[in-house]
């Protein structure tokens, strides 16, 4: 149970003996030191429909309230809330538990199979910058709930069916490089463009493109060969990309858009069938009363064009019916930016219609906002282009290198590297994890490789801060004693007791940001106690009881950044 669960039951408890058994508890980490350390405000909504004085009654709470051993002091503050200190012995035991397993595991008390749509970049061009949020947003939250026992399956949906792998086709037959696919799409961007413009200029070349859409679609060998190559190339593509990042994403994830062509005259006949679609100006549509305009018409869905193709939204129904179908998911989650928001609401709704996911199956769209360039416009690189992944994470590491260098010129040049790979590519999830999802965020390489603030780099300094003190004083010996005494020590104690509320917390909401938001709460609090509680002055059980808690604090810090991601290193 974590510790704010303890606190909400007891305080749940007391507000039933007190008489109101309906109240909600509503227990929250306090705003101020001076407030205690939480600090419980559901009396006064009990006492509102209990008509009683909330004074009163916040008394009666604390009269029932039971935290024998676990706070040190309870008491009413203005209309009625209750401020709980916690104990220091209770922290201190809490501290000791927490050390027995350096991993820190958390295990979610219903185990559940969750779904994480994520990556899922568009085949025909090279990734960029687009895909890097919903990759590094749904890798952190797959190791989350992975982490917390939940049977995680990651699926990168990728864009490797439709109209444009028809052009590409007709342009590498066109460009003589139908024997050597590999070479030529080197440069996958460069490519699509080239293709891109002879679409857009000769009309015969887009009929040419369209018949291989035909064809691809009705099962050509040979155009499906192509495709195939088409396929591999781009995947192994994004497979260096992954791999740069440090994200955990295999070929075993990828359930593209193409698996689920062969379902899809299945979906629209069943829609059919349950009364769903209806014809309009001969494409095949749901209205969804659910989503009205502001003229109060229904919203319409198409599922199949006029022309007998099938969409986005007809594969996604499909996927979705695959999750709950065969994949038994209890949960899904869709890491796709914010501006997909209606597609997956009315797919989601149009899904239930159907019957192609159970009631009791979530469905959650993780939305994400823009990433921009300093300007405040969407990240683009000089000239305007998209800005390909793989180069934004090379100049990540050269910027790390050249900080890392200029701060530690004994160091090899091999360990440098090592470092600023670290650094460099830790920065860059961190600065994007570390915002509310939903916000669009500027991207500023100097403020996510600043030392100072809330950033990788700053939790991955206080991470080696302890390991070179650990070099110093050697590790602390186990099962000693933990005392906490100081003010600085009852804070770095209790904020390392909240670790297992952190991880609820983004497993719950889908938001990743609270990880990041824990764990500089928990390097500032070390900073200060570091400041404040001298480590390796003073009685041998006093050093022994602080580098307990250093070690926690390491090992939370490494648990916690893994878990978004993010490496630590002995050194930097
Ligand atoms: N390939 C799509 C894009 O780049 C994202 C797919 C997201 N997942 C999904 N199930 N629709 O916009």
């Amino acid at each position: 149970m974590t510790l704010l669960q303890l606190l909400n039951d007891r305080v749940k408890a007391a507000l039933a003996l007190a008489g109101a058994p309906d109240a909600q508890a509503i227990v929250q980490q306090a705003a101020k030191p001076e407030f205690g350390d939480y600090q419980a405000n559901g009396v006064m909504g009990a006492a509102k429909q209990l008509k009683k004085n909330p004074r009163e009654l916040a008394q009666e709470v604390i009269n029932h309230l039971d935290l024998q051993g676990i706070a040190s002091e309870v008491s009413i503050a203005g209309p009625g809330f209750i401020n709980i200190r916690l104990d220091n012995g209770f922290l201190a035991a809490r501290a000791a538990e927490a050390l027995k397993d350096p991993s820190l595991s958390v295990k979610a008390d219903h185990p559940q199979t969750v779904v994480v749509d994520l990556s899922s970049p568009n085949l025909a061009k090279e990734m960029h910058v687009g895909h890097l949020r919903s990759t590094i947003i749904g890798d952190a939250l797959a190791r989350t709930l992975t982490f917390l026992g939940h049977n995680v399956i990651r699926q990168n949906h990728v864009g490797d069916w439709g109209t444009q792998f028809g052009m590409l086709t007709a342009y590498l037959i066109e460009s003589g490089n139908e024997q050597n696919p590999a070479h030529a799409l080197e440069d996958l961007e460069d490519f699509y463009r080239r293709a891109k413009v002879r679409f857009d200029e000769d009309a015969a070349f887009a009929d040419r493109a369209r018949e291989y859409v035909v064809k691809l679609q009705g099962g050509d060998e040979q155009v499906l060969a192509l495709w195939r190559q088409f396929v591999e190339i781009s995947l192994s593509h994004c497979e260096e990309v992954y791999k740069e990042l440090g994200v955990d994403l295999t070929r075993k994830d990828v359930m593209g858009e193409s698996a689920y062509n062969p379902a899809l005259p299945g979906i629209v006949a069943e829609l059919k069938a349950k009364g769903l679609l209806t014809e309009d100006a001969g494409a095949q549509v749901a209205f969804l009363d659910e989503f009205k305009n502001k003229d109060g018409e229904p919203a319409v869905y198409i599922v199949q064009k006029q022309d007998g193709g099938y969409l986005y939204s007809t594969t996604d129904l499909a996927a979705a019916r695959y999750r709950a179908d065969v994949l038994k998911a209890n949960r899904a989650l869709y890491v796709v930016d914010a501006r997909q928001g209606l597609h997956f609401q009315q797919m989601f709704t149009l899904a239930r219609k159907a019957g192609f996911v159970p009631a009791d199956m979530q469905l959650e769209h993780v939305a994400f906002g823009t990433m921009m360039g300093d300007d405040g416009k969407p990240f683009k690189t000089r000239s305007g282009g998209t800005v390909k992944l793989a180069e934004l994470l090379i100049e990540a590491e050269e910027r790390a290198f050249a900080l890392v260098s200029e701060k530690n010129q004994d160091l090899s040049e091999a360990e440098r590297r090592t470092i600023a790979k670290a650094v460099g590519i830790g920065a860059v999830k961190y600065a994007d994890l570390s915002k509310h999802r939903t916000s669009d965020y500027i991207f500023n390489w100097d403020t996510m490789l600043a030392f100072e603030g809330n950033t990788a780099p700053y939790l991955q300094y206080a991470y080696t801060r302890i390991q070179s003190l650990f070099r110093k004083a050697g590790l602390p010996e186990a099962h000693q004693p933990i005392v906490i005494a100081e003010p600085a020590e009852h804070a770095l104690a209790l904020v390392l007791a909240q670790f297992p509320d952190a991880v609820d917390s983004v497993s719950r909401e889908a938001c990743p940001h609270f990880m990041c938001a824990y764990l500089y709460q928990v390097a500032t609090q070390f900073m200060r106690f570091y400041e404040a509680c001298p480590v390796l002055k003073g009685a041998v059980e006093t050093q022994q009881s602080r580098l307990q808690l250093c070690q926690l604090t390491a090992n939370t810090l490494k648990t916690g950044l893994g878990l978004l991601g993010i490496e630590v290193l002995d050194t930097m």
